[in-house]
C-alpha cells in the first residue's frame, strides 16, 4: 500500500551563499538576498493556518548565513512543526550545537553537503561531521553528501570510507545539468546503485509525466521573494501565487505531473508521488489547457463542476 504523504514545504530563506560551486544549479540567481520580513511573516501566518503538523525544509543559498536562521528554527519547532535543512557545514561546532538546541526534538534531517572545490580543510570537515553526528538526537537523520563529478570518484570513495570509520553515512548526489541527471560510466553507475540520495533511482528511471502527485497540494516550494511553486520542475500550473501578496493557493488534491522530468528527491521521499497511478489522457489535456488556482479559467472550471453536480 502507498505510504501517506508527509505534508511539507521548502522555503528558500536566502539566495546568498559563502561558496561558489561551478556545478550549483542555484548560481543563476542574480539578485542575492535574504527572504524579507513580509515573506517571513506570511510563512509563519501560513504555518499557523495549516492543518496538523508540517515539515519545513529551510534551504538556501546557505541557510546558516541568514542572520536569523536559528531563530527561525526555534519558531518553527516551537510551533510544533518539524524541520530539516541542507548546509555546507561551514558553521562552527558551537553554532551547530546552538542550532540543535533550537530545534529540540523536531529536527528530522540534516544533510551536510561536501563541496570539494570549496572546503579548505577536509580533515576539519570530517571531524565536524563526526562531532555533529555524535551530538544530534537519535531521531535526527544525518548524512554527508557530495555531487559526483566523474574525475572525483576515487577521491569521494576514500572520503566515504573515512566517514564510515567515524560512523557517518555518506550519499552521492547525481549531478544535474540543465534539469537532467547525468549518466556516469558503467562501473560508477553500478557502484552508485544503493549509494545515492534516497529515491534518486526511482525518479531517474524515466518520465513521471501524467503520474498523480501531491506536489502543489501537500508539498510546495517558497522562494526568497515569496513566490510559491509546485516543485522544482517547470511545467504548466507550476506557479501557485505569492505568499506575501496573499495570492498563494494550494491545489485541493493530487494532480498529474506535467513535467517530462523529475529531478528532486524530496517529493518522492515525502510520499507525494503516486507511482503507477496515471491520470487519464482527458484529465491531462484538461490540466494542460486549464488555469492556475485562483485564475479565471480555474474559477470558471470550478463553477462549471459545481453547476454540473448540482442536485
Ligand atoms: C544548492 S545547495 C544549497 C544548500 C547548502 N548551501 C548546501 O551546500 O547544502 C542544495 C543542495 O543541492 C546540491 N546541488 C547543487 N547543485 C547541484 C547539481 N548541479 N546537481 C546535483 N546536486 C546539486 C548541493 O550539493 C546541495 O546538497
Amino acid at each position: 500500500m502507498a505510504k501517506e504523504p508527509i505534508p511539507s514545504f521548502e522555503w528558500i530563506i536566502t539566495d546568498k551563499c559563502n561558496y561558489d560551486c561551478a556545478y550549483c544549479y542555484q548560481r543563476k540567481y542574480a539578485d542575492k538576498r535574504h527572504s524579507p520580513d513580509e515573506v517571513t511573516d506570511a510563512v509563519f501566518a501560513l504555518l499557523g493556518s495549516l492543518p496538523g503538523s508540517w515539515r519545513v525544509k529551510l534551504i538556501g543559498g546557505e541557510p546558516f548565513i541568514h542572520p536569523r536562521f536559528i531563530d527561525l528554527c526555534r519558531r518553527i519547532a516551537g510551533a510544533g512543526h518539524f524541520l530539516s535543512t541542507t548546509t555546507n557545514l561551514y558553521a562552527s561546532v558551537a553554532r551547530l550545537r546552538e542550532f540543535l538546541d533550537a530545534c529540540g526534538g523536531k529536527l528530522t534531517t540534516l544533510t551536510a553537503s561536501l563541496h570539494l572545490t570549496q572546503v579548505k580543510n577536509l580533515d576539519e570537515f570530517i571531524d565536524k561531521a563526526a562531532e555533529f553526528h555524535a551530538a544530534k538526537r537519535p531521531s535526527t537523520r544525518f548524512c554527508v553528501t557530495s555531487v559526483l563529478i566523474e574525475e572525483d570518484f576515487e577521491r569521494l570513495r576514500r572520503i566515504e570510507e573515512r566517514l564510515a570509520e567515524r560512523g557517518v553515512p555518506f550519499e552521492y548526489q547525481v549531478l544535474r545539468v540543465r534539469a537532467r541527471f547525468v549518466r556516469y560510466r558503467p562501473e560508477i553507475e553500478a557502484y552508485l546503485a544503493d549509494r545515492t540520495l534516497k529515491r534518486t533511482d526511482v525518479i531517474r528511471k524515466g518520465s513521471l509525466f501524467g503520474t498523480l502527485c501531491h506536489t502543489g497540494h501537500l508539498f510546495f516550494k517558497i522562494d526568497v521573494n515569496g513566490d510559491v511553486t509546485r516543485c522544482y520542475n517547470h511545467q504548466p500550473h507550476f506557479y501557485l501565487g505569492n505568499i506575501a501578496r496573499g495570492t498563494f493557493r494550494r491545489f485541493d488534491g493530487p494532480q498529474p505531473c506535467l513535467s517530462p522530468h523529475c529531478t528532486c528527491v524530496t517529493p518522492a521521499n515525502r510520499n507525494m508521488i503516486r507511482f503507477g497511478e496515471k491520470a487519464t489522457a482527458h484529465r491531462i489535456i484538461r490540466r494542460l489547457i486549464g488555469g492556475t488556482p485562483g485564475s479565471v479559467p480555474y474559477v470558471a472550471g470550478k463553477a462549471w463542476k459545481a453547476w454540473r453536480n448540482r442536485r
